[in-house]
């Protein structure tokens, strides 16, 4: 449903267009403005590492055998049931194949769990205060509340804050390990999370945004928040850890059968079906097979966090410690003041300039985003922190 203001109900289509704004996100902004000799401290994927060639060929074999077709509107059975068995694994329920809903990655296993949620009445979604932004946009594209819940200091949540927050019938969204602050929920914090919702939110759902759950480069690895809570539908999907957003494959499940169903024909009306070539690509990523190259990934995001860190405290920029994920959040106040958004715009437009995202793209103005995920990450810092003190 999208709400067109009162003002503009006298205006035909090209009046609204010509007095209505559809800004990039700010991601994209900065990225954009990035000088041709500039190196990227902010893409949101692993785009200088390698995918494993089993990937490469699950694709391009399946293009020879049925990959070139469409599938089901839920997506392909190999893949559902893959993705069945690896849940299992996590919180050990039996899943069918009708309980994984297939997407085009998990930007849009969010909206079609979001939209589908709407047109049962739900009315209000609770989202981190430092948040990937869709998960504000895509609630209010369909007429719901959205407030946030309140982070600790290290980027954790504040169980106790949301414990008085939230009501029975709300939606939670949660994003462990998280962007942008690379934060982990610890099993002993998803066990205390899980009891309060136990007794609260019993009408409600959480949409547990799983994505980086196999990017955790420091301390335990992670549990499915569905092992705690059986109210919670995830999110997951092979655009980071495989190393391929492009391919764009995401999944849902839940253990609610109906649900499933509904999201299936909620999302065919958006896309029909996802493409099936990548689907097979998403196979070997699911199953496993190709957990030494994540094993690799890990090593040398550990090792570029720990090129980053040292360089960080040395000029005074305060930050928080990140596990997982493959950013650090660092905090720009003392530089930059409240915004540091013009600082990262005319940082990425100069010549031997460098690209990170401001804050504001996540609700957290004076802050900025660093991704760990760059083959360049010593000549990047250091171009960032000549900026910084140059300002
Ligand atoms: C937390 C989080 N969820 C979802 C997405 C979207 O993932 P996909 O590329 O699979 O749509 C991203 C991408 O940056 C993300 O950071």
């Amino acid at each position: 449903m999208i709400y067109i203001s009162s003002k503009y109900n006298k205006m035909d289509i090209d009046q609204r267009l010509a007095t209505t704004d559809f800004p990039l996100p700010a991601i994209r902004e900065v990225n954009m403005a990035m000088h041709n000799s500039g190196i990227s401290l902010g893409l949101g994927e692993l785009k200088s590492f390698n995918p494993d060639r089993k990937i490469i060929t699950a694709f391009t074999d399946s293009l020879n055998s049925g990959g070139v077709n469409y599938c089901p509107n839920a997506g392909l059975p190999e893949l559902r049931s893959s993705v069945a068995e690896s849940q299992k694994l996590q919180d050990g329920y039996s899943y069918s194949v009708d309980n994984v809903v297939v997407t085009i990655g998990v930007q849009n296993a969010i909206y079609s769990t979001v939209k589908t949620l709407s047109k049962l009445g739900a009315k209000r979604v609770l989202i981190p205060e430092i948040n990937f932004g869709i998960y504000k946009k895509i609630p209010k594209e369909f007429g719901l509340k959205v407030e946030t819940y309140r982070l600790t200091e290290e980027y954790g949540i504040d169980i106790a804050a949301l414990k008085s927050q939230i009501e029975s019938d709300d939606i939670l969204i949660l994003n462990t390990p998280a962007n942008p602050t690379g934060w982990v929920l610890s099993h002993t914090e998803q066990k205390e999370l899980a009891n309060v919702l136990e007794d609260k939110l019993t009408k409600g759902y959480v949409i547990s945004d799983e994505i980086y759950s196999r990017l955790i480069y420091d301390g335990e690895t992670a549990i499915s928040f569905s092992a705690f809570f059986e109210r919670t539908i995830v999110v997951n999907g092979i655009s980071k850890s495989g190393a391929v957003a492009g391919l764009r494959v995401g999944w849902v499940i839940t253990r609610n059968m109906n649900l499933a169903k509904a999201i299936v024909s909620n999302n065919a009306t958006i896309i029909s079906a996802p493409p099936t070539a990548n689907q097979y690509a998403a196979i070997p990523v699911v199953r496993g097979d190709t957990q030494n190259t994540i094993d690799g990934y890990n090593k040398v995001l550990r090792k570029n966090r720990d090129v980053v860190m040292p360089l960080l405290s040395k000029h005074s920029i305060p930050f928080v410690k990140p596990t997982g994920s493959f950013y650090l959040f660092a905090d720009l106040e003392l530089f930059t003041g409240s915004n540091s958004k013009n600082f990262c715009i005319e940082t990425a437009k100069r010549e031997n300039g460098v690209v990170v995202i401001p804050g504001v793209a996540f609700g957290a103005s004076s802050k900025i985003r660093i991704s760990l995920a760059t083959n360049m990450i010593e000549e990047g810092m250091h171009r960032f922190v000549d900026a910084l003190m140059n300002i």
